[in-house]
């Protein structure tokens, strides 16, 4: 595997899951894989989940790991070609994936959506760099419109915790103060249609994600109907995609918040978010504190989608 950036690169989702499967029963089976390997972790934007659970994953396949923040003690890095560089970036990302590539075999890159320009953002710039300059395979640790990783570890919590072999998955919409990317929802759906799910998607007019990560999913403007004997209840917020608004917060409604009597319309379904969370935006505390609140298991699983990818990129060494 030379890289991982969305549900076609890891090829049958099945035997995906049977290799997660396989090392969550024993994830120090293969201590000696990644000897003398050496995994590049470049972020540009914060994390706490994907930056533990990638080192921890690496660390049980035997790789040295090294993490840079970019915006804290690097140089500042100009991602676009042909700007004159008298502004306050210092070194250009044409210079520094090329001599960071020699120091790594594989290399991680978190890179958010800036959400002032779609097609920069869907045209995922950076982390396209990555791939053409470095020569190494490459990890998306969430980029501009996906975020792998977290799709693929929510996938594997569904089939954990799945009682029937075509749940009923809800994606929907939850309120935020803030503008984020679209790149959670649009992988979970993408993932979650490779999966064979029957998934609904469920936001308020304006919040409609890019087609190409909806096609075969049913997508209902009333929360309610939509969560209506559902199995699994993904919530999470998202801007605006469709333009003029694209990267807008149109709406912070608090009626979509995920809750007790919206949790009682679903067939006994669990709670799912990537975290963070905003409580009481999102969801409320006695839902995320309930018996069906999976937030933990996928942060969990985390681990293992991170080491089931590292597995195979090392073995493709
Ligand atoms: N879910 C997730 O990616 O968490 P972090 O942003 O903390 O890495």
């Amino acid at each position: 595997m030379k890289k991982f950036t969305n549900v076609h690169d890891i090829g049958s989702l099945k035997q995906a899951l049977a290799d997660a499967a396989e090392i969550k029963r024993d994830r120090f089976a293969m201590t000696d894989l990644g000897k003398n390997r050496t995994l590049l972790m470049l972020f540009f934007n914060s994390s706490l989940r994907t930056r533990l659970s990638t080192q921890k994953a690496a660390m049980n396949l035997g790789m040295n790991v090294m993490v840079l923040d970019v915006n804290q003690g690097a140089w500042k890095l100009e991602t676009e070609r042909g700007v004159v560089m008298d502004g306050d970036k210092a070194e250009h990302l044409l210079e520094a994936i090329p001599v960071m590539a020699c120091y790594a075999d594989i290399i991680g890159v978190r890179s958010f959506a800036g959400l002032t320009d779609k097609r920069e953002d869907y045209e995922e710039r950076v982390l396209e760099q990555f791939i053409k300059y470095s020569g190494r395979p490459v990890i998306s640790m969430e980029a501009a419109t996906r975020h792998p990783l977290q799709s693929f570890a929510d996938i594997i919590t569904i089939e954990e915790y799945k009682r029937k072999e075509r749940p009923k998955v809800v994606l929907t919409w939850a309120p935020h103060p803030k503008a984020l990317p679209q790149a959670v929802a649009n992988s979970f759906a993408e993932w979650a249609v490779a999966a064979g799910y029957d998934l609904t998607i469920t936001h308020p007019h304006g919040y409609e994600l890019d087609p190409a990560f909806t096609q075969g999913a049913t997508i209902e403007y009333d929360q309610d109907k939509a969560l209506a004997g559902a199995d699994f209840v993904y919530a999470k917020n998202w801007s605006a995609y469709a333009d003029p608004d694209y990267g807008k917060v149109l709406s912070t409604d608090r009626s979509w918040t995920i809750d007790s009597r919206k949790m009682a319309l679903t067939d006994d379904g669990y709670f799912m978010h990537c975290l963070p969370v905003r409580r009481n935006m999102i969801v409320t505390d006695d839902v995320i504190e309930s018996d069906r609140s999976l937030v933990i298991p996928e942060a969990a699983n985390r681990e293992i989608s991170a080491q089931t990818v590292l597995m195979r990129m090392l073995k493709a060494l």
